[in-house]
């Protein structure tokens, strides 16, 4: 069975969904661990609540890659084959990514590259785009950057407020992230410059 590690900073709905993937099988991996460099996100408390090893790194003041070091450490002591980011609010080291090359996903609430880094759904609306979405790609270590492995389109209504917009937004992200596991774990894909195609 492969095991996940799952890397988080606050609500934790992604992390949720994924756990609710694996519970029902849509999903064929367990969650090794959850780790969150918050000790107040509340997604730590619900893995904990649900059973999963929660751990928490504080990273108030360190050094990006010392504290990638420590978190690299606890996903080699859980023997993670697959680490998501879900709502995880720091970039990643190069030595990080270097750890676990095409092994590392994040999710980010719009098709990227339009609208990377933070309030990526209010940076739609403010721009007036009529569809933005959310995208889970691969992590380097760059902001956002990494090649496409699933998006998906959601409309901007004229009535839409951040909050509505990102509503809907999230909705789907829970859809697209199980995809994109899917896909990875199975490894029927491949990667021809940025693109990531399936071979199945
Ligand atoms: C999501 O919108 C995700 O796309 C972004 O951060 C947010 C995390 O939400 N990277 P949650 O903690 O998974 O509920």
């Amino acid at each position: 069975m492969k095991r996940l590690g799952i890397l988080l900073s606050g609500r934790g709905s992604n992390y949720e969904a994924i756990a609710d993937s694996v519970d029902a099988g849509r999903i064929n991996a367990e969650i090794a661990v959850v780790i969150s460099n918050n000790p107040m996100a509340k997604g730590l408390q619900r893995a904990s609540e649900r059973g999963h090893r929660a751990i928490c790194i504080p990273s108030k003041a360190m050094e990006r890659e010392a504290y990638d070091r420590l978190v690299v450490a606890e996903l080699r002591a859980a023997r993670v084959d697959l680490i998501c980011l879900a709502g995880f609010m720091r970039l990643l080291s190069a030595y990080f990514v270097n750890e676990y090359p095409q092994r590392i996903l994040n999710i980010h609430p719009s098709l990227l590259p339009s609208f990377p880094g933070l309030e990526a759904q209010l940076q739609a609306l403010e721009h007036g785009v009529k569809h933005t979405g959310c995208t889970v790609h691969f992590v380097d270590e760059w902001l956002d950057a990494g090649p496409i492995i699933v998006q998906s389109t959601v409309p901007v209504l004229d009535s839409d407020s951040v909050g509505t917009l990102s509503a809907r937004i999230l909705e789907q992200e829970h859809h697209i992230y199980t995809e994109a596991i899917g896909l990875v774990l199975s490894e029927n894909f491949r990667i021809e410059g940025r693109r990531v195609l399936r071979i199945k």
